[in-house]
């Protein structure tokens, strides 16, 4: 039999808590059942545009996204087909050679702040789950995140959350909350939500089989 595959987007702001609710929420699957997509993974080549951080390239704003493909590929899943994930790599700004497969699996998440803004994407989503926290606390995990994990200074990253990330948020992710079934705006929901889709997608997982 087929495998139906149920798929869960996770919106909400950079730092809002979305890569550590999808992280959680497949660590506590099985794993063959359960796969993570990132829309990062979906950026168009910048490499002839990339001046510096926080320049000409807007990385807040959905066209700077590859949602046909994204789209395209979501429906395969739906249909049974396997696809090949798009590899970019942020210190070149292009997309590699390579690719990551995956074959439909009962549970999908998709995590990224733009992934409710075009409707052929949306319309994919079976759960919709908006990650709605306050600017100051996204800004500072973002600093925090961005300074540790990325090399960046914290000049860059306030500049950046300025001119782009703050308009950007404003203007198509936050517009995207009223689509959510779910929708997380304290730190104590955090918990009780994970736990509901754990259980949720177990279920989601046993009527599969
Ligand atoms: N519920 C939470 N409680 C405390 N810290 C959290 C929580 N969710 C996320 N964080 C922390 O905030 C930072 C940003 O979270 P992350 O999941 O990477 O955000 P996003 O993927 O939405 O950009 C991380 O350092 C993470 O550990
Ligand atoms: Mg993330």
């Amino acid at each position: 039999m087929q495998t139906q595959v149920r798929i869960i987007g996770i919106a909400g702001g950079s730092g809002s808590g979305k890569t550590t609710f999808a992280r959680e929420l497949a660590a506590r699957l099985p794993k063959e059942h359960c796969e993570i997509i990132f829309q990062d993974n979906y950026y168009i080549d910048q490499s002839a545009r990339f001046d510096f951080d926080g320049g000409n390239v807007n990385f807040d704003h959905p066209d700077a996204l590859d949602f046909d493909l994204l789209a395209k590929q979501l429906a395969a899943l739906k249909s049974g087909f396997p696809i090949e994930i798009p590899i970019y790599d942020f210190a070149t700004h292009r997309r590699v050679a390579q690719t990551l497969p995956l074959v439909p699996k009962a549970i999908i998440l998709v995590d990224g702040i733009l992934i409710f803004h075009p409707e052929k994407v949306r319309n994919h989503f079976d759960d919709l789950i908006y990650f709605d926290t306050p600017e100051p606390l996204r800004f500072q995990r973002r600093l925090e995140r961005d300074v540790r994990e990325r090399g960046r200074i914290a000049e860059g990253v306030k500049a950046q959350f300025e001119r782009q990330v703050k308009p950007m948020h404003d203007q198509f992710v936050e517009p995207t909350r009223c689509y959510a079934n779910t929708v997380v705006s304290e730190l104590e929901e955090f918990s009780p939500a994970l736990e509901t889709y754990i259980s949720h997608c177990l279920e989601l997982i046993a009527s599969n089989r």
